[in-house]
């Protein structure tokens, strides 16, 4: 490659990093907003907040297509820092002799690629805690709780409808956050019921015909959707950060849960510390008057947002 068209790639790379990279730090700030409700509200009415918040980011379309952007920036953002990592390091395969890194260039800036590894192993192992269960397993149980009103347990609906969860676990099923009347079930009982009353009493031909007559038309032709529910996200995450998370060999896994939080919350914090104010830079948004309120507000924002993202989980393990 000629030193113009090294450059020129060099430059794209970065500029792609810097809109990613800002495009996170939004994300950043929406995603601490939302899990800040796990601390700021509490008991039943902070678990109901917290889990029809998480549905509406995983139902909403806007907020899907956003999601989307997110993944991909990750991707790109961490691609394009691995291809820009080995392109320095192809254009210059020998350290030079005198090299005095730090008299140049910052520990942080010097560190930017581990720290950004160390952050998408945090993020990987993450989004497979919480992320990954939410939406490709059925491991979160639907939200219920005891309503005084209907006297039974129910389900926390879209409608707010009391589906009673013992009758959904006899005649039904759960797919999704979808509550199920199957109809193989219910027309199961429906026949159970018609024979006991057939044999525990002598009926006349026409009693029997009448009683048939009723059963057909109580016979669900096919599954009925009762309702919409809310997965239990809430219970999940506050369990998974409790003391009372232990393995089977008692090794304390909300402990180092936590620990390894707390731990990529201050990775993140260096990071951002350099990345914030170089993508202005890589944006070529440089100027005089501006520029150091850039670097002020990068360095500000990468405290104080992984300080409350740390505080989340310790203050969870801590009241649990
Ligand atoms: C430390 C406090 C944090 C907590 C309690 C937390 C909690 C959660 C939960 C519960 C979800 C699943 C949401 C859902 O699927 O509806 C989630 C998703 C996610 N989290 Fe976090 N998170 C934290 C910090 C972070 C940080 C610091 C990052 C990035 C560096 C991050 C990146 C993500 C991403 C990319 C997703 C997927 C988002 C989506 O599908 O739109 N999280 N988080």
């Amino acid at each position: 490659m000629s030193n113009s068209a090294f450059i020129k790639s060099s430059i794209a790379k970065k500029y792609w990093m810097a809109l990613t990279g800002l495009f996170l730090c939004l994300f950043l700030v929406g995603h601490l907003l939302g899990n800040l409700q796990l601390i700021f509200s509490s008991g039943e009415e902070g678990r109901r907040v917290f889990n029809e918040y998480a549905y509406f980011m995983t139902h909403n379309p806007a907020v899907k297509i956003l999601s989307y952007l997110t993944y991909f920036s990750i991707l790109f953002h961490a691609a394009d820092g691995i291809a820009l990592l080995i392109q320095n390091k192809k254009a210059r395969p020998v350290n030079y002799a005198y090299s005095t890194p730090s008299a140049n260039s910052s520990w942080t800036s010097r560190y930017m690629a581990l720290l950004g590894t160390l952050v998408l192993v945090f993020i990987a192992t993450h989004m497979s805690n919480f992320w990954w269960k939410m939406k490709y397993t059925e491991e979160i149980p639907l939200h219920s709780y005891y309503s005084s009103m209907a006297q039974d347990t129910v389900y926390l609906t879209q409608k707010g409808q009391s589906i009673s969860v013992a009758q959904v676990n006899l005649v039904g099923s759960t797919e999704g956050t979808q509550l199920i009347m199957k109809a193989e079930k219910v027309n199961a009982l429906i026949e159970s019921n018609f024979s006991n009353q057939i044999n525990a009493n002598t009926l006349e031909p026409s009693q029997i015909a009448e009683l048939e007559l009723a059963k057909k038309k109580q016979l669900l032709k096919k599954d009925e959707v009762l309702g919409e529910g809310y997965k239990d996200l809430h219970t999940v995450v506050l369990q998974y950060f409790s003391k009372a998370n232990k393995s089977e060999s008692g090794i304390p896994v909300g402990l180092l849960g936590t620990l390894f939080y707390v731990f990529s919350m201050s990775v993140l914090a260096f990071h951002l510390w350099h990345g914030f104010a170089s993508a202005f830079q890589s944006l070529g948004l440089n100027h005089p008057q501006f520029t150091p309120i850039i670097k002020l507000f990068g360095q500000g924002f990468s405290v104080v947002v992984p300080l409350m993202f740390a505080i989340i989980p310790l203050f969870l393990y801590l009241i649990s």
